[in-house]
């Protein structure tokens, strides 16, 4: 690891990027850099949204290399244009904390893998004062102090209680992202420890007790409840960078007219799709095909009409059954254990929830209340034929009102020509 001058066509390349740094922003970046440096463990310790530090035992960084790190455009983490395009790094630009020392007095203590001693640097905005050997564990500690000492105006347009939820929200983002990181937030008043956990603890430990699904394609994982989780902002990961949840919102979630209380969208996609270097805060991008990001809407509309749509947009449900086949075709074939009534039509295969087929019909039918709905629906398969149970089925249908009294769907449907492709055949 060499830090370098960036060479003069990667300037020009990124040269749009750069913008004041907001403490938000800072602390992005400090904890990008301590990714970046394959640490497994990053602890941030806030005083202030002026004052606070981010430790880790990444790799260090060469003692002779500790003044280039708070120069402009010097990087160890890229050298061509090949390596900007890549994408490999969170860090590309070799301009963070150039900015972040302008603005504030700033101290990175360091110890290099390879050294057998570490450094300190200190510098007051961008002056370093300080630069000499001192004995440090291996990993680096970024402290920064008063920022916006030189600019007090900008101290105002801070909000405290903002910045905490956003940087607690931006540690839940990466600890989502990454595995093998284990983070740790301390505040005046607080410690939350996030520990290394398989993802879906992780999500436990988000979601608590509130109940969310997940849709799962090719290039994206959706997490989504119907909850909202206090203090929680949804999140947007593309390719492990939190992004402007927004982004994501306008392109993929209203075109589809899905709107969630909590969503965690987690996007990963080959890094020629997408352009990430015109946003200042590295937080936005364009995808660089249309066609490419009209698949991914695609994909994601497909799987969420596959699974939920019967009870999320009733609308929406009849009409796509009505163009792509006819339900009255339905045949019942019968029981799959207790719980699962078997249909198929020429296009698919049905598998009904054979308790759900009763509370919807008793609260709709026999107009009784949502609790006797569901205490009635407690019928057994063997009190009913499958004749009379396909005219219940095809009544719901009829009504319209397909909808469970709790939201659960109705039904889960496979598409014959998909189960033919998975057994390899034609049709
Ligand atoms: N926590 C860290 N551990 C190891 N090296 C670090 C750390 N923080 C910074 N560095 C070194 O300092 C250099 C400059 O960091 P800086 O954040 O300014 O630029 P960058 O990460 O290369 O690019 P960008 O401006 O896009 O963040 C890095 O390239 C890296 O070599
Ligand atoms: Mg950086």
């Amino acid at each position: 690891m060499v830090i370098k001058e960036l060479p003069e066509e990667v300037k020009a390349y990124i040269s749009a990027a750069q913008g004041t740094p907001t403490p938000e922003y800072v602390i992005k970046e400090l904890i990008e850099n301590s990714i970046d440096a394959f640490a497994s463990k990053i602890e941030v310790d806030i005083t202030s949204p002026f004052s606070f530090k981010v430790k880790d035992n990444g790799i260090g960084i060469p003692y002779e290399d500790l003044p280039k790190t708070i120069k402009r455009f010097y990087t160890s983490k890229v050298y061509s244009l090949k390596d900007v395009k890549a994408l490999k790094s969170l860090g590309y630009r070799g301009e963070a904390l150039h900015s972040i020392a302008l603005i504030s007095k700033l101290t990175i203590k360091s110890k290099y893998k390879e050294e057998n001693i570490g450094g300190i640097l200190k510098s007051i905005g961008g002056n370093i004062i300080l630069h000499k050997p001192f004995s440090f564990s291996q990993g680096t500690l970024v402290l920064v102090e008063d920022l916006y000492y030189n600019f007090p105006a900008r101290r105002k347009s801070v909000k405290e209680k903002k910045f905490f939820n956003f940087v607690k929200n931006l540690l839940f983002a990466y600890y989502l992202a990454y595995e093998n990181i284990s983070f740790v937030l301390k505040t005046k008043d607080n410690i939350i420890s996030l520990l290394n956990l398989p993802f879906e603890e992780k999500l436990k430990l988000i979601f608590k007790d509130k109940s969310y699904s997940i849709l799962e394609g090719k290039y994206f994982k959706i997490i989504y409840s119907d909850d909202k989780i206090k203090n929680f902002e949804n999140i947007f990961i593309l390719n492990k960078r939190p992004m402007d949840f927004k982004f994501f919102e306008k392109k993929f979630l209203s075109p589809l007219n899905l709107n969630f209380k909590t969503v965690i969208a987690i996007l990963n996609v080959p890094n020629e799709y997408i352009d990430i270097h015109l946003s200042p805060y590295k937080d936005k991008f364009e995808f660089t095909s249309k066609s490419f990001e009209k698949l991914i809407l695609e994909n994601i509309k497909d799987t969420f009409t596959q699974k939920i749509y019967p009870f999320y947009s009733k609308e929406r449900f009849l009409l796509k059954e009505a163009e792509s086949e006819n339900i009255f075709n339905l045949k019942l074939l019968g029981f799959l254990g207790e719980d699962i009534l078997v249909g198929y039509t020429d296009k698919y295969v049905y598998y009904f929830d054979f308790h759900l087929i009763f509370e919807i019909y008793n609260s709709q039918f026999l107009n009784l209340s949502e609790k006797q709905a569901c205490k009635y629906a407690l019928v057994k398969k063997g009190d009913m034929d499958l004749d009379t149970l396909k005219d219940i089925i095809f009544e719901i249908f009829s009504s319209g009102k397909i909808t469970c009294p709790h939201g659960r769907p109705l039904f889960v449907k496979e598409s014959i020509n998909n189960i033919l492709k998975k057994l390899k055949r034609k049709r």
